[in-house]
């Protein structure tokens, strides 16, 4: 038993313990243990007791201060038990709650076809090479071939830009043909510096301008066009090159492909190619009907010696298409405006996978 005062500050301490949060609690400690709180008040006042009644006194004071001591901890565990329960109800995650969806975007038809291009010639050993989209009037047009009077030279046809590039009027390329100009220049040097140079194999895709606008023409587009260039190259590498790529980039086997004459300033002969189809459904492969699909020939000895390239020694072809054109075809797009217009609707229609890059071994 104890005194009655001591009594009386166990049941108050007490019964404020167990209605106690966590905050109430520290005060509680504060109030009865700390530095001035009650019970080491109560143990200071035993100093000035008389030995016998400091004894029995000391003794009940120490019950006391256990007491609440152990109730405090007992309190504390409560409230950091049921603390810790809440915070993982609150932040429980759910494992088996479904996935957010996934908003995956899309490849543009344009850059698919490109890829499937690049995978093509690729898998036969070319390889892709770039050049500006501004260009001079030389690459573009005189190394070309491409007289000074001819029509596509017209402001009508060609963007010319109020500058120059290299000390020549600079105009948005017309075709990715400079590029070709470019790159044999550069093996030209080449060539020259070694003694010899290995053959020239590249595609070239990427933008083309021309001052046109309507549902099958657009001021810029999209081209790839291919060069060739090696000792003893003959129409047959040409012909068989374009047919392999039709075929594969249609994929059917038997396409009909005809090679008709027709006329290009950098190439002699020079060639159209057609691909046989259905002209009322559209169909692919068969019906009797021809359409004109890309340009091609073997590069003109003016060219080559413009580039530095003796044509008695070296031949090769060339060739380009329109990426916008066989686009459409091959997946049924009617008007070319809609490339260009960045809906969401018609890109999610008409795009493809992401994460399924073009590979020759699938076939397209
Ligand atoms: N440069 C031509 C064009 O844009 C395409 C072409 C390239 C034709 C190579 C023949 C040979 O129209």
């Amino acid at each position: 038993m104890l005194a009655d005062d001591l009594e009386t500050i166990r049941a108050q301490a007490l019964h404020s313990l167990e209605h106690a949060g966590l905050d109430a609690l520290e005060e509680l400690r504060v109030a009865l243990l700390g530095k001035s709180g009650t019970i080491t008040a109560l143990l200071k006042a035993l100093g000035g007791m008389e030995p016998e009644a400091r004894k029995a006194r000391g003794a009940e004071v120490n019950v006391l201060k256990t007491v609440i001591t152990e109730a405090l901890t007992a309190r504390r565990a409560v409230l950091d038990a049921a603390a810790l329960t809440a915070r993982l109800e609150a932040e429980r995650i759910d494992v088996s709650a479904p996935v957010r969806p996934e908003v995956s975007g899309a490849i543009h038809p344009i850059s698919r076809t490109t890829e499937e291009i690049a995978a093509i010639f690729g898998a036969m050993g070319f390889e892709i090479k770039d050049g500006p989209d501004i260009e001079n009037d030389w690459n573009n047009f005189s190394a070309l071939n491409i007289a000074a009077h001819h029509p596509a030279r017209a402001m009508m046809d060609t963007f010319y830009l109020n500058a120059t590039f290299d000390g020549r009027p600079a105009v948005l390329r017309t075709h990715t043909s400079p590029v070709q100009i470019r790159t044999m220049l550069a093996w030209a040097r080449e060539a020259e510096a070694k003694g010899e140079a290995g053959a020239i194999r590249i595609i070239v895709p990427g933008r083309t301008f021309r001052a046109d606008h309507d549902a099958t023409h657009s001021p810029m587009f999209h081209q790839t066009e291919g060069l060739v260039i090696g000792r003893g190259i003959t129409l047959g590498h040409l012909k068989g090159c374009l047919i392999d790529f039709l075929r594969a980039f249609f994929d059917s086997p038997n396409l009909p492909v005809r090679f008709r004459a027709s006329y290009f300033p950098f190439t002699e002969p020079s060639m159209e190619v057609d691909i046989g189809w259905n002209r009322k459904t559209g169909e692919i492969g068969k019906g009797g009907d021809w359409l004109e699909i890309l340009g091609s020939g073997m590069v003109h000895p003016n060219v080559l010696a413009n580039c530095g390239i003796d044509p008695r020694e070296y031949q090769g072809f060339a060739f380009g298409v329109g990426i916008e054109r066989i686009t459409m075809l091959k997946h049924g797009i009617a008007d070319l405006r809609l490339f260009y217009e960045s809906d969401v609707r018609w890109l999610r229609h008409y795009g493809f996978a992401p994460l399924a890059p073009a590979m020759l071994h699938e076939g397209f």
